[in-house]
């Protein structure tokens, strides 16, 4: 794994832009797509940019079950507001969170990403370890799968709705199979509270009860972090 300390989250952006944009520059065309407030720095970068990405094909990591996609808490409306709409990829999937199948669904998915094989995963971590929505003892070897969100989960991402009620209590999500299967990783994270998801996912056990841990087995991982995130690293992270 690779640690990169950056002062700050838009620095962490701007890194990560040069990281994303030299991959694509050497033939990337498949990038795995992540949501939250963490990636917006980065994908700031990509929008300032004149990077073409009418080539691309993105495939994002979730979506909350239940939600359209005209909803403005909804992965799809975050994904056009931030990116799309400004920087328009040749096909974009994101999880349909309307399916009336959602089994189906997450078959698709799998046969999605199948046929386009993840050139550059981007990653945010949760509080507790988790990526995308694979929270804490999902299994390793998991593909696409409906989640019931924890608590934890529902409460951290109850800032983005009017009230906790209204946060939707399931999602579909790439599992961490999926997300193994990328060539290569990029996870971002800022702020003092990802700091001891941060050390466990690098520095601890490798076990699904964190399940960013499993990240330590991949090839090709490059973690971006700011001071605070970093925290908590042993001294020989932060360069
Ligand atoms: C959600 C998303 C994750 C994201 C995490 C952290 O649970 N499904 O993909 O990494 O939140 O979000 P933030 O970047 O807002 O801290």
């Amino acid at each position: 794994m690779k640690v990169i300390v950056t002062e700050n989250k838009i620095q962490g952006g701007a890194k990560a832009f040069e990281i994303f944009e030299n991959e694509i520059k050497n033939g990337a065309k498949v990038l795995g797509l992540a949501t939250g407030s963490t990636p917006e720095t980065l994908y700031q970068n990509f929008t300032n940019s004149d990077l073409n990405c009418s080539n691309l094909i993105s495939i994002n990591l979730d979506e909350y079950v239940g939600l359209t996609p005209d909803n403005p808490q909804s992965y799809h409306y975050f994904m056009r507001k931030h990116l799309f709409d400004k920087k328009p990829f040749k096909k974009s999937y994101v999880p349909d969170g309307m399916t009336k199948d959602v089994a189906a669904t997450c078959k698709e998915y799998d046969q999605i990403i199948k046929d386009n094989p993840i050139d550059v995963q981007l990653l945010g971590i949760g509080c507790n370890g988790h990526i995308a929505f694979n929270e804490p003892g999902t299994p390793f070897d998991i593909g696409t799968h409906e989640v019931k969100l924890t608590e934890n989960t529902i409460k951290a991402n109850s800032r983005f709705f009017d009230n906790e009620d209204e946060v939707p209590k399931s999602a579909i999500c790439m599992g961490n199979a999926n997300i193994m299967q990328a060539k290569k990783v990029v996870l971002m994270a800022f702020g003092e509270k990802k700091a001891q998801a941060i050390k466990e996912m690098i520095e601890g056990p490798v076990t699904e009860q964190v399940p960013a841990s499993i990240l330590q087995k991949h090839p090709d991982v490059t973690i971006i972090v700011d001071k605070a995130a970093a925290q908590e690293l042993d001294d020989k992270y932060k360069n």
